[in-house]
């Protein structure tokens, strides 16, 4: 496991003030900068399907982005909708179909005929193909958090994570922060990034956030990288992911505040501008 504080200048290693568990990646390139496929190479193929996550891995990202949800029957599965109504071709919510059911449905024509074979993948399915290969971060949904920290979504992706052999190459994260704190609580080690949500907790800094949750990152939409929290992201040394960008220029200005990590749908676009610093 990679312990850093690395929020500085551009890819520079700065001093550290505060120890932060962040994944080890598999193919790091040594910048100390992290690109992240958002759903996998989404903007090309479907979110959220083992095409979209092979052809990161392709692309040479360092790790890729999946939401979880459980199905009926309790499997973490990979989805970042409640419902199943805009991405696949069945309909109602993920939690009102067993996995036998929602292994039945198309997951890909939504996006291009050609993907018709797509299904919804496990939690397991991607962590058996990551393993060994690209770094993971793991989205809690918000809907299936609950109360229960034994036999939770948190646990039972926890329990994957571990059968894969993948505890040093994940970073779980979640707008929930129940989530976060049941995570930490069943493996304090483990890295999760709290992800900053709009309307909750508005006026606390990042700092503030991760040390009531004990989280070891922020990671929050572009937009909401306001100067006071870039300020205090650099005061602290909090590493920073940042979503959605997918523009070349944002992407550059980013780098240049010193973020930790973009999410981006299109990594190949994104590996070429950070190659430019290299
Ligand atoms: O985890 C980064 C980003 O994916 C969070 O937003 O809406 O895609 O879950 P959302």
């Amino acid at each position: 496991m990679l312990v850093c504080g690395a929020f500085g200048n551009s890819f520079s290693q700065s001093t550290m003030t505060q120890e932060h568990n962040l994944p080890s990646l598999f193919n790091d390139d040594g910048d100390g900068f992290i690109v992240i496929a958002h759903r996998g190479a989404s903007a090309y193929y479907p979110e959220n399907t083992m095409a979209a996550f092979r052809a990161a891995v392709e692309m040479d990202a360092e790790m890729i982005e999946l939401d979880v949800l459980l199905s009926k029957d309790g499997v973490p599965v990979v989805s970042h909708d409640a419902t199943l109504n805009a991405h696949t071709n069945g309909s109602g919510r993920v939690i009102n179909h067993t996995l036998e059911e929602l292994k039945k449905f198309d997951a890909g024509s939504w996006f291009d005929q050609r993907f018709s074979d797509q299904q919804i993948p496990t939690l397991g399915e991607v962590l058996a193909f990551a393993s060994g290969k690209i770094a993971v971060n793991i989205e809690i949904k918000t809907g299936a958090v609950t109360d229960q920290i034994k036999g939770g979504i948190e646990e039972k992706s926890l329990e994957l994570v571990r059968e894969h052999n993948m505890e040093d190459h994940v970073l779980f994260s979640s707008f929930n922060y129940n989530a976060l704190q049941h995570l930490k609580e069943l493996e304090p080690e483990i890295p999760v990034a709290l992800l900053y949500n709009r309307g909750w907790y508005n006026r606390l800094l990042p700092h503030q956030l991760l040390k009531q949750f004990k989280a070891d990152a922020f990671n929050c939409s572009y937009r909401q990288l306001t100067k006071r929290r870039l300020a205090d992201l650099r005061t602290h040394d909090i590493p920073s992911f940042i979503y959605t960008v997918n523009r070349e220029s944002k992407m550059r200005k980013l780098i240049n505040a010193g973020v930790k990590g973009i999410f981006t749908n299109k990594p190949d676009v994104l590996k070429r501008v950070v190659s430019e610093y290299h």
